[in-house]
């Protein structure tokens, strides 16, 4: 099938099989490296990106429902030049020593993206369950959720 969407702003149109993931079709046809495969069976959180204002495991996302979808995936946060400033998000993320080897990241940052877009006044209860789907295997969740609310302050005082 031929797929028409956009991914971080840019119009794309590729031929696809119906049933290849949004994970394949971003990692191995876009080479949009930065969103992770942990599982493949939406456990981890690891492959989590936006479409269309929500925030969704793009390895339980099939190509026969993408058509006309908008997705933003962690590259879409990256720093413009010339200012080099990072997504208040991320920058959270690095204040907060909310990181180690990363893999788990991205998909944080844009479970963040996705509730923060429809909710910026999340409660610590909401910003939890919006975490649950995610698996760390060496930060620890505790900088992970001060880093969430570290992100939400930063955000909230633009
Ligand atoms: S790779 Fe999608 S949830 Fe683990
Ligand atoms: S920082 Fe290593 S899995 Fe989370």
């Amino acid at each position: 099938m031929e797929l028409k969407f956009k991914v971080n702003g840019q119009e794309i149109f590729l031929q696809v099989n119906p049933n290849d993931s949004l994970l394949y079709i971003l990692r191995d046809r876009l080479h949009l490296t930065g969103t992770k495969n942990g599982c493949s069976a939406g456990h981890c959180g690891a492959c989590v990106v936006i479409m269309n204002e929500e925030a969704v495991k793009s390895c339980l996302q099939k190509a026969k429902r993408l058509n006309n979808a908008e997705i933003i995936t962690i590259e879409g946060l990256t720093p413009k030049e010339p200012s080099g400033e990072l997504h208040p998000i991320q920058q959270a993320f690095i204040d907060a020593t909310a990181i180690q080897c990363g893999f788990c990241t991205p998909g944080y940052i844009m479970e963040l993206y996705g509730l923060f877009l429809r909710n910026p006044e999340a409660s610590l209860d909401e910003i939890k369950v919006a975490l649950e789907g995610h698996l760390c295997r060496c930060t620890g969740f505790k900088p992970i959720l001060e880093a969430a609310v570290l992100a939400q302050q930063y955000l909230n005082k633009k």
